[in-house]
């Protein structure tokens, strides 16, 4: 089986500098639940990433999982009548097997759009549809960066998306699972990004890019006579670690000298050569490719054929679509191994 795989960033190892940090973290005793220096420092370190001082009236909650994340960044904002516009293929909407539902006691409703990006034109005609107590009122839109397309939404199109938030007095939430190739992609710096778009909340993603269970939600500017609701809502989603030391030292390791951005930068380097090498190949790419992921086309023999080779990687939405992640620790020998199976597959086609 092949060392490096191209289904996930979710499969890659975790980065040396994270566990320089989680091996520091460990000595002596600390106070659990969060109340440690390091967990204060790591939201220093946060706040400092994403332009926002000390981030003095920003709410931060380290949780272990994306799902815990999105749940508490969207809770923290809705009543039970309350509802989130997401796109339809976003990862809450199709991934998370109902838990903003039934943990956050909140509805989804699902937008389309092309390329995995919102079609705020579908956003105004549900927006026309609220009719008071009798449906649903919506609180909050949710935007994925990098969508699940593996697309990036360009700063106008945001910009656009908070205008649409802010005339339907909505809050803006992003899902940054993958934040960081958003940003490489973008070529800004985070404080840049959250000045231009002013997002009320924000889902951190430091697992995919190097952490082990290592993600943030949060909350810009929120209100200060409610700041424990998040906490106890984190409690209740059972996402409220108790040796929370060992998840905020992982952002030590991930913020400090922009390694988490260095790596992404690999990573999204990596899928470009990849695209490059697998067009050459005789390879069709579905989807435009902005980020880390490439979505290319084969017959479902053809990918049985690499999956028996040992390769891993994921069909996708569609029956021939198949989707190719890179990872910080993608090599060009992983890339030239994998191009050199497809090439006799591609080579034996008949149409
Ligand atoms: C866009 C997006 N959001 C959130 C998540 C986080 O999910 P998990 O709960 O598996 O950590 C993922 C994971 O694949 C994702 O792709």
């Amino acid at each position: 089986m092949p060392k490096r795989q191209f289904a996930s960033d979710n499969h890659a190892p975790i980065v040396r500098e994270v566990i320089e940090q989680i091996l520091r973290a460990n000595t002596n005793h600390a106070p659990a639940y969060g109340e440690d220096q390091i967990t204060r420092n790591a939201k220093l370190e946060i706040a400092r990433f994403l332009g926002r001082g000390n981030g003095d009236t920003d709410n931060i909650q380290f949780v272990p999982t994306g799902t815990g994340a999105n749940v508490l960044c969207l809770s923290s904002f809705c009543q039970t009548w309350e509802a989130v516009l997401c796109h339809e293929l976003s990862h809450m909407n199709t991934d998370e097997c109902a838990a903003p539902e039934l943990t956050g006691h909140l509805k989804l409703l699902p937008l389309t759009g092309d390329f995995g990006k919102i079609d705020l034109n579908h956003a105004a005609s549900i927006m026309n549809r609220v009719h008071g107590i009798h449906g649903v009122k919506p609180t909050v839109i949710s935007v994925t960066q990098v969508t699940e397309l593996g697309t990036v939404y360009s700063l106008e199109e945001l910009a656009a998306i908070r205008d649409f938030a802010d005339e339907h007095n909505l809050k803006l939430h992003i899902d940054g699972a993958r934040l960081f190739n958003a940003l490489i992609t973008l070529g800004i710096d985070a404080p840049t990004f959250i000045k231009h778009i002013r997002p009320d909340a924000l889902s951190l993603g430091g697992t995919k890019i190097g952490g082990m269970i290592c993600e943030a939600a949060y909350l810009f500017d929120y209100p200060q006579e409610n700041e424990l609701i998040p906490e106890y809502l984190r409690k209740q989603m059972a996402q409220l670690v108790s040796k929370g030391r060992f998840i905020s030292a992982q952002w030590l390791g991930l913020l400090r000298d922009d390694v988490a951005l260095r790596y992404a930068a690999k990573a999204n380097a990596m899928a470009e050569l990849l695209e490059n090498k697998i067009a050459e190949a005789d390879v069709r790419i579905l989807q435009k490719r902005e980020a880390n992921s490439l979505f290319v086309e084969l017959w479902p023999d053809e990918a049985e054929t690499l999956l028996e080779k040992g390769w891993l990687f994921y069909n996708f939405l569609e029956p021939r679509q198949y989707r190719l992640m890179t990872s910080w620790d993608t090599e060009e020998s992983d890339i030239d191994e994998f191009i050199e199976d497809i090439k006799p597959i591609t080579a034996a086609r008949t149409i």
